[in-house]
């Protein structure tokens, strides 16, 4: 990539982030269409979408970013099997799981139990099905919220898979570990910039799902280091605002300490809402149901129920707040998979 090195820091970066291990698993650079009616609909000036639903693997979406670092590591260390923890359709197990195939290598997935009275569809089609198809072994943890005890359960599958002479590489779920995901995103930032140079124009709002706060922090960290005007906003996916901004602060401090650079984000950078949020993780909200309808019928552009439709419901929000010739960028973080686990019902259809 060469985008115009504009600061000392932005060269730190990029010369930090061209050093880490990295396998490359997507299609990149990833398209930006236009909104036309939407942007006209919601009173804004420009809607503009980043298609990260078209990474490529296995239906692709923002963990293939993430992964290409997760998995470079894993053949730097010459791991042979990929162990991953997440909630039933996690599209990040299943795309964990198509990048250890795609490196020649064995997956467990570990599948929890976070989203309260599913349906046999829910535990059986959408990513479920992927995972199966990928030919995962499967494991079930029945707590959601107990990020470190899910880990821990992993780490005692890789005991024993040590016992059988495997070379297990474990991708942890809890706090406190290497925010190795969210360099996909600092890489992300850098496309953007070079999106955003070649087309002449930079949105005035970002506006992103905020979940682990790997895309949301290493977006936010990579188009501060190289100087862009763009507000960014994540909208909570998982929990609520009170604790999804301490994550995203250390988030950004853990990436300036994993790449050796000053951290670039400051406190009035990290702009988060949680008002479409309720009831909880994957669970939709009547905002939630008419983002996926509005997006689809205006823009054929399909949403997931659990992260992009929530993140579009907030983009609502913003955009009717916003003041007048406000221009927006989403970007869609895929996860449309997950769609096929719900009926019909559930989308108000
Ligand atoms: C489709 C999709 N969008 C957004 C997110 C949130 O990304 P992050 O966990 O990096 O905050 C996820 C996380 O699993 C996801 O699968």
């Amino acid at each position: 990539m060469n985008i115009p090195v504009t600061s000392p820091m932005a060269a730190s970066v990029s010369d930090a982030l061209d050093r880490m291990p990295r396998a490359r698993l997507g299609h990149a650079p990833t398209p930006i269409d236009s909104m036309p009616r939407m942007a006209e609909e919601l009173g804004l000036a420009g809607l503009t979408v980043k298609r990260d639903d078209c990474t490529g693997l296995a239906f692709g979406g923002n963990k293939v970013r993430q992964l290409e670092f997760y998995l470079g590591n894993a053949v730097a260390q010459n791991a042979d099997t990929v162990l991953i923890t997440g909630a039933v359709q996690s599209n990040f197990v299943r795309l964990a799981a198509a990048g250890a195939r795609s490196l020649g290598m064995d997956i467990h997935i570990q599948l929890e139990e976070r989203v309260p009275n599913q349906t046999a569809l829910y535990h059986e089609s959408g990513n479920v099905l992927l995972d199966k198809i990928l030919g995962a072994t499967l494991h079930s943890y029945p707590d959601g919220e107990d990020e470190s005890g899910a880990d821990r359960r992993l780490g005692e599958i890789a005991d024993s898979l040590r016992q059988e002479g495997k070379s297990p590489y474990i991708i942890p779920l809890a706090p406190g570990h290497a925010p190795l995901g969210a360099l996909g995103y600092v890489v992300a930032a850098r496309e953007l910039m070079e999106q955003f140079d070649s087309q002449g124009f930079t949105p005035d709002e970002i506006v992103l799902a905020s979940g682990s706060g790997h895309t949301h922090g290493g977006l936010l960290f990579g188009l501060k280091a190289y100087g862009c005007t763009a507000t960014v906003s994540g909208i909570c996916v998982r929990r609520p605002r009170d604790a999804q901004v301490p994550r995203i602060t250390s988030r950004c401090q853990e990436i300036a300490d994993l790449l050796g650079v000053a951290n670039p984000v400051s406190d009035t950078d990290i702009n988060i809402y949680d008002d479409v949020l309720a009831p909880g993780y994957g669970q939709m909200n009547d905002a939630t149901r008419a983002a996926i309808k509005m997006s689809a019928q205006s823009e054929a552009l399909i949403l997931d129920p659990v992260y992009t439709a929530k993140a579009m419901a907030g983009l609502i929000v913003r955009a009717r707040e916003a003041a007048p010739g406000t221009s927006m960028m989403f970007i869609h973080t895929g996860g449309t998979p997950a769609l096929f686990g719900y009926a019909p019902e559930y989308f108000g259809l």
